[in-house]
């Protein structure tokens, strides 16, 4: 298997990073991987906001918790999803799992953030770092002096955010279900 396709099947979501934290200049690299993604007519609709700051992490998380714990719950009320979500409910962050970074993307169009997004997650692969997609994370809308800090704008949506860091322990490995293909 070449590279590429190698460092694809072993990107996998991190729920678990150690207190190192990530040069600059490698985050920059995984920035400027999302930034090659395609988008439609080049249009580029996404921009960057890089979460290091220990009182930001800690609004974003007081903010998310409670919507986190609403359906963290619900989930728990249910015999058949209660065991797989009781292990959260034993973290300290079940959100952002402590992350050293918490990158948020920005923008307009579904298709086009996502993909950079997955761009982000298989450069973080590349360089030995861990990441995660966190939609609980983006849960934060409704805290003015968040929006204000991100500068978010009517018109934009959040994507992810994405945590990187270096991981810490053994990523979990989730079952993949074979492709289902229809060849015509
Ligand atoms: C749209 C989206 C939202 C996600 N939100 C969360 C989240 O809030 N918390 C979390 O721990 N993982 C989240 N994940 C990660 C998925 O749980 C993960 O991708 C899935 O279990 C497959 O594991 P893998 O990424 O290692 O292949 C999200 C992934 C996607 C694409």
């Amino acid at each position: 298997m070449n590279l590429v396709l190698k460092t694809i099947k072993n990107r996998r979501s991190w729920r678990s990073y150690d207190d190192r934290n990530v040069p600059k200049d490698l985050i920059e690299t995984i920035i400027s991987a999302g930034n090659e993604a395609p988008s439609g007519g080049n249009s580029q609709s996404w921009r960057f906001v890089v979460v290091e700051s220990e009182t930001m992490r800690k609004k974003l998380f007081e903010t998310a918790y409670p919507k986190w714990k609403k359906i963290y719950d619900n989930l728990m009320s249910k015999p058949e999803t209660a065991k797989e979500a009781e292990k959260y409910g034993k973290m300290e962050d079940p959100i952002y799992y402590k992350a050293p970074i918490i990158l948020f993307v920005l923008g307009r169009g579904a298709v086009n953030c996502s993909l950079c997004c997955e761009n982000m997650m298989i450069a973080a692969e590349s360089l030995g770092l861990g990441s995660c997609y966190v939609y609980f994370g983006s849960l934060i809308k409704d805290n003015q002096e968040i929006v204000h800090v991100l500068e978010l704008d009517e018109k934009e949506e959040i994507y992810g955010p994405i945590l990187l860091g270096y991981p810490k322990g053994k990523p979990e490995i989730p079952l993949k279900k074979e492709p289902k293909i229809k060849w015509i």
